[in-house]
């Protein structure tokens, strides 16, 4: 049994990690390379923690939508914007099952190390799918598929990363076509007594 992982405990101290925020850099970078952003583009990021993804996206685009189900996240990612004077992000709790997820329609929906957290991905690309404007790009990032070594906690975590192949399958699926799949990042952690890095993917699709 998967216990549930409580993201609210860990809120205030999220960004005090160095590793998360060179991921979030390194996938914002990769998004800007990867997907034409612009500044008529409304957002979704879907599991937005404490926005680490969305403020390094946010320049480039007109505004984001940022969810998560866990308030307190929410709460670190508002006090940000306000001492940053962002004001094109609006974080918005959303229910665990995703009941509530805005219905856009959304330009790009993005999402970052949060699907290994959801059991179905492929009914979440469909909920996205619909959620997203003709034309409109959902992009994932997340582990490459490994061993289960990655999270100290194994709570609420539903899949060691994911076969590229495998989640190109979802993605067609969901009726996204123009598939690209890159390499992301490296993140690295301290694993039996060495560092050990773990690969990530940024993968794209359009609706036509
Ligand atoms: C590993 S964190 C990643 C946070 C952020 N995207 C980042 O890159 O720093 C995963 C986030 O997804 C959220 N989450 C997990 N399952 C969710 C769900 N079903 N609906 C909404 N948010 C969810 C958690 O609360 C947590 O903030």
């Amino acid at each position: 049994v998967v216990q549930k992982r409580d993201f609210n405990k860990e809120a205030a101290v999220w960004d005090e990690k160095p590793l998360r925020l060179k991921l979030a850099a390194d996938v914002g970078l990769a998004m800007r390379e990867t997907v034409e952003l612009g500044p008529g583009m409304a957002c979704l990021d879907f599991g937005c923690g404490t926005g680490l993804v969305s403020l390094q996206v946010q320049p480039y685009v007109g505004s984001i939508l940022a969810v998560d189900s866990a308030q307190a996240m929410l709460d670190i990612l508002q006090a940000k914007l306000d001492a940053a004077g962002v004001h094109n992000i609006r974080p918005q709790r959303i229910a665990h099952d995703g009941a509530d997820m805005p219905v856009g329609p959304f330009d790009l929906i993005f999402s970052n190390m949060t699907l290994h957290h959801v059991p179905d991905p492929a009914s979440l690309l469909a909920q996205f799918v619909e959620r997203l404007a003709p034309g409109g790009v959902v992009c994932i990032s997340d582990l490459d598929a490994e061993d289960g070594s990655f999270h100290d906690d194994g709570a609420g975590v539903f899949h060691h990363g994911f076969e590229r192949e495998r989640l190109g399958e979802l993605f067609l699926e969901a009726g996204l076509t123009d598939l690209r799949a890159r390499d992301a990042a490296l993140v690295q952690k301290p694993r039996q007594g060495g560092m050990r890095g773990y690969p990530m993917f940024l993968m794209v699709g359009r609706k036509a």
